[in-house]
């Protein structure tokens, strides 16, 4: 097995799973939102054939679990730093994990915060796109209205079944929220679903559809692109803004754009590169953020402005 226990921190997180995908390891599944990592940990050391995936938003509980897993000696498990809303459809490849766990997922009970829930219905698809058929979605919650509403939303997906909702399951293991909850006196749901037909979600390959485009007048001056910063756009769910610009001493500009898509925040470049009849506007490969819609609209808003005559 390919030595383990490293965080893509973004670095590449595709290249990475595309060379597990070549080693196909028997058993594939991810953990959404790990904390602390004990059950990533536990169902590692617990399944040695099997690659474990944890994909986590905060820095610290990555940095955390890092460490946790190297000093456990365990060697199939992976750690990813990002928006599993996101990461889960843009890392893996489609039909490819035979389970996927989220242990006490953050309810954003208010109407206003519902699209932050990863059980939003676009995550429903992904999800269905990246299981195996038969491939398992296991959920657990102390929120009674969380487990019904996903107990409504995932089912709604036409490969996705519910098999059974269990109250108070006895695991192997208990999460530090599962264990608080339960210090508490709360009753903890387990939800199972699984998808029982196959479904591909159509997700686009990035490599394939790289953001370019060529623009066939006077190439921009860095005034004309510095006067795009503060630039802001788009709706609650998906907004950009463009902010400096900078420029090369082969006049190649840059220009830094920040995204966000349902509070998943992007930062990255967009370069103008000078051609004869024109410039190449493309995304700065280094920066390399997430083909997310926020991402799409800011790049393809720039090429609307730069080819715009009347400007
Ligand atoms: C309530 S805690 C549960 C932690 C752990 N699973 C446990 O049971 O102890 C929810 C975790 O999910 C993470 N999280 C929330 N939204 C996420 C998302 N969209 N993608 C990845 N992780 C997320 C949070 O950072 C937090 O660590």
């Amino acid at each position: 097995m390919v030595p383990i226990n490293r965080i893509f921190l973004n670095e590449d997180p595709e290249h990475e799973i595309a060379l597990m995908a070549k080693i196909d390891p028997p058993f594939r599944a991810v953990e959404i939102g790990f904390g602390n990592g004990e059950f990533l940990e536990h169902v590692a050391s617990a399944n040695p054939e099997g690659v474990f995936f944890g994909i986590e938003v905060s820095l610290q509980c990555v940095m955390k679990t890092v460490k946790r897993i190297q000093n456990s000696g365990c060697e199939n498990a992976r750690v990813l730093l990002g928006d599993a809303r996101f990461l889960l459809g843009e890392c893996f490849p489609p039909e490819w994990l035979h389970s996927v766990y989220m242990n006490f997922p953050c309810p954003w009970p208010k109407t206003r915060h519902a699209k932050r829930r990863v059980t939003f219905s676009g995550f429903t698809e992904v999800l269905a796109g990246s299981l195996v058929k038969g491939g398992i979605f296991e959920l657990l919650t102390d929120d009674r209205i969380y487990a019904e509403e996903v107990a409504r939303v995932i089912p709604a997906h036409p490969a996705l079944v519910m098999e059974k909702m269990y109250l108070n399951p006895e695991r192997d293991i208990q999460t530090k929220y599962e264990r608080r909850w339960r210090e508490q006196g709360k009753e903890i749901f387990l939800l199972r679903f699984r998808k029982n037909t196959p479904f591909f979600s159509g997700r686009r390959k990035r490599e394939e559809e790289e953001l370019h485009s060529n623009i066939e007048r006077q190439c921009p001056t860095l005034a004309r692109i510095q006067s795009l910063a503060g630039i802001e756009r788009g709706e609650q769910s998906c907004r950009w803004v463009f902010k400096d610009s900078y420029m090369s001493s082969s006049g190649v500009m840059l220009l830094e754009t920040i995204t966000s898509d349902e509070g998943f925040r992007q930062s990255f470049f967009i370069r103008i590169v000078p051609r004869k009849n024109g410039c190449l506007v493309k995304m700065d490969a280094p920066s390399r953020p997430f083909r997310t819609p926020a991402v799409v609209m800011a790049f393809e808003k720039l090429v609307e402005d730069l080819r715009d005559e009347t400007i």
